[in-house]
C-alpha cells in the first residue's frame, strides 16, 4: 500500500465535495455525472484515483451500493478501506459516536461512503469529516446515488429524462430510494409522478411539498394505472422499518408484479427496482425484456465511478 497511496489528504482541502443528500444535486451536476458515468462504461478504466483511498463505513447490510462504490473506486486505480459491519464490529460497538468515528477515519482517507439507520446521518457525518462524505443511504431518508442510477438507467433505456410518466410503487413512507428519484425526477420537465402505496404507507410531505411543479397522483390501486406508466419503480416492502412484524404483514405482497401486470404494461415501458426483492417481482418476469432491474443494478458501477471521480477530483 505503501508504494502507490499518496500522502494523507491535506486538511487544507476546501471546500469537500459531499453528496448527502438529493438537495446537493441541481440539474446541472445532475447532467454532468450521467454524462461521466456513460464515458466511464463506454472506456476502459484509466487509474485516475491512483493513490486515493475511500472508506466505506457501513451500519446496514448491503450488496449493491457497497460492492458497487468499492469496485468503482478499484477500478479508477483507488483502494478501499472498509467496515461492512460497522455497527457491531467498530468502536460504535463501545459507544463512540457517528460524529467521533467519521472525525478519524476522515482523516486516514479521501472520502467515505456512509451507509447509517438514521435519517440525517450523512449530513452530521459532513460536518464532522475532514474528507468528502457521500451517502449511501440515510435510513429510511435518501439513497442520492441510487437516484442517479436510476436516472441512468431511464435514460439509457427510454432515452430521455423527461415528459415521462413514472409509477413509483410499493413502501413509499419507508422508501428511500423512491423518495429520493422523486426529487431528482423534479428536476426535469414536464414529468408525473404516479404514487402506488396503500394509504399507510403514503410518501412524506417533506418530499411532496419539494417536489414543485411535478404533477402527482397519489393511487392505491396499481391494474388502472399500469397501462399508463412509461417506467413502473416497484420497491420492496422493508421489514425493518416497522415497529412490528404485525405492521409488516399487514403490507407484505400488497402489490406483486407478475406476467399479468406485465400484459398490461405498454411495450415501450420498464420494470425497474432498486433490489433486493423479497417476493414483490414475480422472477417469471425476469425474461421479459422489460425487466430492467438487474441493467439497473449493473448501472451503478458507472455512476459510482462518476460520483467518485467528481468528488475526488483533484
Ligand atoms: N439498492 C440498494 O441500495 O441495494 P443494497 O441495499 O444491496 O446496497
Amino acid at each position: 500500500m505503501r508504494d502507490t497511496l499518496t500522502a494523507p489528504p491535506p486538511r487544507t482541502q476546501v471546500p469537500l465535495r459531499h453528496l448527502t443528500h438529493p438537495d446537493d444535486l441541481d440539474r446541472a451536476l445532475i447532467e454532468r455525472l450521467l454524462q461521466s458515468a456513460a464515458v466511464f462504461e463506454r472506456n476502459a478504466p484509466d487509474n485516475r484515483l491512483r493513490g486515493r483511498l475511500l472508506a466505506t463505513l457501513f451500519y446496514e447490510p448491503s450488496t449493491r451500493t457497497r460492492f458497487s462504490f468499492e469496485a468503482a473506486m478499484h477500478r479508477l486505480g483507488g483502494q478501499v478501506l472498509s467496515a461492512e459491519n460497522a455497527g457491531t464490529d467498530s468502536s460504535a460497538a463501545k459507544g463512540e459516536s457517528l460524529a467521533d468515528a467519521v472525525r478519524v477515519v476522515s482523516g486516514y482517507v479521501d472520502a467515505i461512503v456512509l451507509r447509517h439507520p438514521e435519517p440525517g446521518a450523512a449530513q452530521r457525518a459532513a460536518r464532522a469529516a475532514e474528507a468528502a462524505v457521500i451517502n449511501a443511504g440515510d435510513g429510511p431518508s435518501h439513497h442520492p446515488t441510487q437516484a442517479l442510477l436510476d436516472l441512468y438507467t431511464i435514460q439509457k433505456e427510454l432515452g430521455r429524462l423527461d415528459h415521462l410518466r413514472v409509477g413509483l410503487m410499493g413502501d413509499l413512507r419507508h422508501g428511500r430510494t423512491a423518495r429520493s428519484l422523486a426529487l431528482l425526477l423534479s428536476r426535469f420537465p414536464e414529468n408525473e409522478l404516479v404514487l402506488i402505496s396503500p394509504p399507510g404507507l403514503r410518501m412524506g410531505a417533506d418530499v411532496l411539498d419539494a417536489l414543485g411543479g411535478l404533477t402527482r397522483i397519489e393511487t392505491s390501486g396499481l391494474s388502472d394505472v399500469v397501462p399508463e406508466l412509461d417506467v413502473l419503480y416497484q420497491t420492496r416492502i422493508q421489514a425493518e422499518r416497522f415497529d412490528s412484524a404485525a405492521e409488516y404483514e399487514r403490507y407484505r405482497g400488497v402489490y406483486v408484479v407478475t406476467p399479468e401486470v406485465m400484459n398490461r404494461l405498454p411495450e415501450h415501458a420498464i420494470v425497474m427496482h432498486p433490489l433486493p426483492r423479497v417476493g414483490e417481482i414475480d422472477p417469471q418476469v425476469d425474461v421479459d425484456p422489460r425487466a430492467a432491474y438487474f441493467r439497473q443494478a449493473r448501472n451503478g458501477l458507472w455512476i459510482r465511478m462518476a460520483v467518485l471521480d467528481w468528488a475526488l477530483e483533484a
